[in-house]
């Protein structure tokens, strides 16, 4: 074998594949076996991808000529994907530590946004904040987030939910996609409120007829790129026939449908995903039975948020019976005003604890489910030859410790690698 290749990491106790045969999600058994080697080596070309992963006698030997640009002796530690942020609401202005003391209290997540707090107050805030400022601070959650061992994130719009402020915040997520070295895949969330002075019905229509063809014509021109199309489906927001025009609007430009529903209320949210083929939706507290199933049949993944449920002390999602019946179950951070948690070992944690989950279930579900959230499993989620050289190292011989251990003890990753570099 002939020319250089960037990184060799070398002698691991234990790779964690997660997949091994390009499947693009787990189900079931197959999420309660993941793929994992022991005393392993992983080597990373120099366009960025996996080149190699075998064990590492194999990889000495096969790569016993070639040059590596650096090379990270993993001795007693661990190799895993990068993990993946399937949720997150990351570009705003306007501290909500404020409404933490009134939840505290006793207030409901629902009192507090009808009395104008909540996602209004953020809107207000970022509404009026700058582009440059709106930029500074989501880039420093990024920068937390990948410390945290994120590699791909999913990141909204919808504190801006005018025209103007949501196209602001979209620029700013474009900007990031294009200057860090994290991978974003960015969501349009202009239906996460309803606008003060709009009724649900007037701000569905603004969406539709001004919104999205302006979206349309910024992708087209390359301007921006953006993904997926949200709506926060829920009593007192957006019913589900407003839902249902913005969703089958926001497929019909190109965007994947992946949508907040069944949290608060049962809504029929999943049932409408999946007539509509939504590529995820997320919370599902209140989802029907029903609605599993035709999640399941669907294909249409289930975004569990282990850090909403524990904050605003909701039922948890029945995330066993969702595993049971086959929905491809993923995790999110969830990180916005409401729940401030950037770390997806913590919420892996939560899952794990609150949601019952297993270990194996829970890094499924933040690795390669997460990826096929957002369309990206074909790249992401797995570490398998080709595929984009997003992992992290844990100094520890076992890889469950990423998630035992909790409270954002971030020491134990001690390396993260996104597109191939060690950031
Ligand atoms: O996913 N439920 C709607 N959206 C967010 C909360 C956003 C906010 O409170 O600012 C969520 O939890
Ligand atoms: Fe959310």
């Amino acid at each position: 074998m002939s020319g250089g290749q960037r990184l060799l990491l070398e002698n691991a106790q234990q790779v964690v594949l997660v997949c091994a045969q390009g499947e693009p999600y787990l189900v079931g058994e197959a999420m309660r076996s993941l793929a994992v080697l022991e005393n392993a080596s992983l080597v990373v070309g120099r366009d960025g991808c996996i080149k190699a992963v075998g064990l590492a006698d194999t990889i000495r030997r096969e790569f016993a000529k070639v040059s590596f640009e650096e090379r990270i002796d993993c001795s007693g530690k661990c190799i895993l994907p990068g993990l993946v942020d399937a949720h997150t609401h990351p570009v705003w202005a306007g501290d909500r530590v404020h409404e933490f003391a009134m939840k505290l209290a006793g207030a409901t997540y629902m009192d507090i946004h009808q009395a104008g707090g909540g996602i209004n107050f953020t809107v207000e805030h970022t509404q009026k904040a700058s582009e440059e400022e709106l930029f500074s601070t989501f880039r420093y959650r990024l920068l937390c987030m990948m410390r945290a061992g994120s590699t791909l994130v999913e990141c909204k719009s919808g504190y801006g939910l005018n025209l103007e402020t949501e196209l602001k915040m979209l620029r700013v997520i474009e900007r990031a996609r294009r200057e860090l070295d994290i991978s974003i895949s960015s969501t349009y969330c202009g239906a996460h409120s309803v606008p003060k002075g709009k009724t649900p019905t007037e701000a569905a229509d603004d969406i539709v007829y001004n919104h999205l063809p302006k979206l349309k014509e910024l992708c087209q021109r390359s301007e921006i790129h953006v993904d997926n199309i949200d709506v926060f489906c829920e009593k007192g927001v957006f019913d589900l026939h407003s839902t249902r025009k913005i969703l089958q609007r926001g497929k019909a430009i190109g965007l994947q449908i992946n949508f907040h529903g069944d949290e608060l209320h049962p809504m029929k949210a999943a049932e409408l995903g999946a007539e509509l083929g939504a590529r995820a939706i997320s919370h599902l507290e209140e989802v029907s039975d029903a609605g599993i199933a035709a999640m399941a049949t669907g294909k249409c993944s289930a975004v569990l948020l282990p850090t909403t449920a524990y904050m605003l002390r909701l039922k948890q999602p029945q995330a066993r019976k969702m595993l049971d019946e086959g929905v491809i179950v993923a995790l999110g951070s969830d990180f916005n005003p409401n729940a401030y948690c950037f770390s997806m070992s913590t919420v892996m944690h939560l899952a794990c604890v609150n949601m019952r989950m297993s270990m194996s279930e829970a890094l499924a579900a933040a690795t390669i489910n997460a990826a096929y959230a957002l369309g990206r499993s074909h790249t992401h989620g797995s570490l398998e030859v080709g595929k984009q050289g997003d992992l992290i190292i844990i100094n520890s011989p076992r890889w469950e410790h990423l998630i035992y251990q909790f409270g954002g003890y971030q020491e134990l990753i001690e390396y993260v690698v996104a597109k191939g570099k060690v950031v």
